[in-house]
């Protein structure tokens, strides 16, 4: 068995209701933001079928290696990248693959990663403080730790785990330095917070917070979000599945603004913002998983669904055609105006 196939699996969550929530018809064209382990991409893929086209993006190398063999039988209609989704608008015009019938992002770490001992995300196994989405990256969680003073510690676990006892845990850091391992900072952590409290362990807020600032991966999902919008065709599915709150304000803020005609403050008595809708809210409220679902894989539970779907004028069309043209990769394509119209009423008639 290669090294590849003996990686042990990633279970997907909500499996059947991202499907449907992508309402994947034969034909149809998807990106799925966050390969991992290919599971979704598989089901997308497997619905989609005749005709169906995927393209595939993950930070991670080996993310990219795994979904391969996984989607090994749908070669022909994938196109799998190792890129970073920040730069979503720009992939998909280089490769021409747009407009879309669906979006998916379902956030966060595969186990493939949480489960490696070697890659620093989890306290579980002793690993050097990396966390790190993709080596090209510089700042590994190390590198946070040992340079950055205490304040900006304490802000960070504050801000990014929701850790109330971030300034003991700053300060312990701060005395313990250096600390290279994952191990050792856990242990850092429990000594200035204490063991186990309730279900979490005590080192999970911080881990959480290293791991979003090493891959600003906030930053990242309002970006491409906004970029996923202006991709999608009319009626094209935006699906986001969301493991923590944060990252669920985001996706929820996003969604609800683009769903709405006038965003003024509510104190304006005329609009004045010409803001007007491109997104429907497919449901008001969030699908979580089922209790089977979460006994049958525990790391579902925390899992959040959100589904909207594009709703386009011509007027938005335009807008969307204006904000693409000025990009570098749309240039290199030799793509002008009348190119890209066509392009987005492509779907338009196909819809
Ligand atoms: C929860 S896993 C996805 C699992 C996948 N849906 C499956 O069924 O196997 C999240 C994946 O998103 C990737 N990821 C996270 N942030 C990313 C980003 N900004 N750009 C690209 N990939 C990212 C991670 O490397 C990880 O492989």
């Amino acid at each position: 068995m290669s090294q590849v196939m003996a990686t042990p699996i990633h279970i997907p969550v909500l499996l059947n209701e991202t499907v449907e929530a992508l309402a994947v018809q034969p034909g149809g064209r998807y990106i799925d933001c966050t390969l991992g382990g290919g599971g979704h991409a598989d089901a997308i893929l497997g619905h989609s079928s005749p005709g169906g086209q995927l393209l595939g993006i993950d930070a991670d190398p080996e993310a990219v290696k795994v979904a391969r063999v996984t989607l090994e039988a749908y070669s022909g209609s994938t196109l799998l990248v190792n890129e970073n989704f920040v730069n979503l608008q720009a992939i998909c015009i280089k490769y021409d693959f747009f407009p879309v019938h669906g979006i998916l992002f379902d956030l966060g770490l595969s186990s493939l990663q949480l489960n490696s001992d070697s890659r620093g995300f989890s306290f579980q196994h002793d690993a050097p403080l990396d966390m790190r989405l993709s080596p090209s990256q510089r700042t590994t969680a190390a590198d946070i730790i040992n340079t950055s003073s205490e304040s900006e510690l304490a802000y960070l676990i504050k801000t990014y785990g929701e850790e109330g006892h971030s300034h003991q845990v700053a300060h312990s850091i701060v005395q313990e330095r250096p600390i290279k391992t994952t191990l050792q900072l856990a242990r850092t952590i429990e000594q200035a917070i204490g063991s186990r409290r309730g279900r979490i362990h005590p080192a999970t807020r911080t881990f959480q917070a290293l791991r979003i600032a090493v891959n600003h991966e906030l930053e990242h999902l309002k970006a491409a979000l906004k970029q996923a919008i202006d991709l999608l065709g009319f009626r094209g599915r935006l699906v986001v599945i969301s493991y923590h709150s944060l990252e669920d304000r985001i996706v929820k803020q996003v969604m609800q603004q683009e769903s709405r005609d006038c965003i003024c403050p509510s104190s304006t008595p005329i609009c004045v913002c010409g803001h007007r809708a491109c997104l429907r809210l497919i449901t008001r409220r969030v699908i979580t998983p089922s209790p089977e679902e979460i006994e049958f894989n525990p790391r579902s539970r925390s899992a959040k669904l959100r589904v909207a779907e594009r709703i386009t004028t011509w007027d938005e069309q335009y807008k969307t055609v204006e904000k693409l043209c000025f990009l570098t990769e749309v240039k290199a394509n030799g793509w002008r105006r009348p190119v890209l119209l066509k392009k987005l009423q492509g779907l338009f008639q196909h819809a």
